[in-house]
C-alpha cells in the first residue's frame, strides 16, 4: 500500500517511523511518503493560509498550495488513490472504514491546519468520481488543533490491518468491532503470568482449560463490558447475533 501525506508538519508524522508502522514501512509491506505543503508555494513567506470570506475568526488554508501539492503527488503515482481529508465535520472514522481503506492501494491525507481547507479543493477532487474518491473523515466528536493526529489514528488503524503487518494473523479477529464473532461488543479483561499478583488471582476459567467455557466467559465478559461502557452498542443491535454467538460458545 502507498500512503502520501502533505501536511505544513512533516515533523508531526515521525511516529510513523516506530513500533508497527514503522516495521512495515521497513519491510516493505508499506510505502509512506511525507511531503512539505510549502513546498507547493511561490511567495517568500510561503504562505499557505488567509482569511475567510465572510469574516469570522481564524485563518483558512488557500487553495492553491493544495491543487498543486494534490495534482503533483496524484501525478506521481498509477491507479485509484482515496483523498482522506481528516475534518471533525467528516464521516465517523470507524473500524468497518479502516477495513474498506485497508483494502485500496493507495491512500492520500490532506490534514488541515487552521479553520480547514478553501471548499473549493474538495469539490475539485471530488468532481473525478471516475478516478479517485474524496473522503471527509472525523477520528471523534472533538476539535484537535489540526488533521495531523487524526492521519496518525488512521494510519495505524489501516496499517495494522495490512496482511503480514501483525505478528500474529489472528491478532485482529477478536478486536472491538471487527467483523465476526463477536460484532457488536468491547472486548474483555486479559491476563497473563503469574497466576497470582498482589493477592489478585487470575479468573479460574482461563486456566481450566476448557475451550468452550473459556469462550463463553469471554463472551459474558464482553458483553459486561459493553453494557457499561457501550449500552447504545447493544440496543442498536440485532438480537440475533447474541443469538448467533450463544449458539457458537
Ligand atoms: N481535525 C480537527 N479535529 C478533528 C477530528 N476530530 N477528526 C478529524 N480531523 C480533525
Amino acid at each position: 500500500m502507498r500512503l502520501d501525506i502533505v501536511t505544513i508538519f512533516p515533523d508531526y508524522l515521525e511516529p510513523l517511523n516506530v513500533s508497527l508502522v514503522g516495521k512495515a514501512r521497513a519491510r516493505g509491506l508499506i510505502d509512506v511518503r511525507v511531503h512539505d505543503l510549502r513546498q507547493w508555494t511561490h511567495d517568500r513567506h510561503h504562505t499557505v493560509d488567509d482569511t475567510p470570506y465572510g469574516g469570522g475568526p481564524g485563518m483558512v488554508m488557500k487553495p492553491d498550495p493544495w491543487g498543486e501539492a494534490l495534482d503533483s503527488v496524484l501525478d506521481s503515482g498509477q491507479g485509484e488513490p482515496v483523498i482522506v481529508v481528516p475534518t471533525p465535520s467528516g464521516r465517523p472514522f470507524t473500524q468497518e472504514l479502516a477495513v474498506r481503506l485497508a483494502e485500496k492501494p493507495w491512500l492520500i491525507f490532506a490534514p488541515a491546519r487552521y479553520e480547514g481547507i478553501d471548499r473549493r479543493v474538495i469539490e475539485e477532487y471530488d468532481a473525478r468520481p471516475d478516478v479517485l474518491e474524496v473522503l471527509e473523515v472525523s477520528i471523534g466528536d472533538y476539535v484537535l488543533a489540526g488533521g495531523e493526529a487524526p492521519v496518525l489514528v488512521m494510519v495505524e488503524a489501516v496499517a495494522r490491518l495490512l496482511p503480514g503487518v501483525l505478528g500474529n494473523a489472528e491478532s485482529h479477529r477478536d478486536d472491538s468491532f471487527a467483523p465476526g464473532a463477536m460484532a457488536q461488543l468491547l472486548e474483555g479483561p486479559v491476563y497473563t503470568k503469574p497466576p497470582e499478583w498482589r493477592g489478585r488471582a487470575v479468573p479460574e476459567v482461563l486456566l481450566s482449560g476448557h475451550h468452550g467455557k473459556v469462550a463463553r466467559w469471554r463472551r459474558d465478559e464482553a458483553l459486561a463490558r459493553t453494557s457499561r461502557h457501550r449500552p447504545e452498542l447493544i440496543e442498536g443491535a440485532d438480537p440475533e447475533i447474541f443469538d448467533k454467538q450463544d449458539r457458537a460458545v
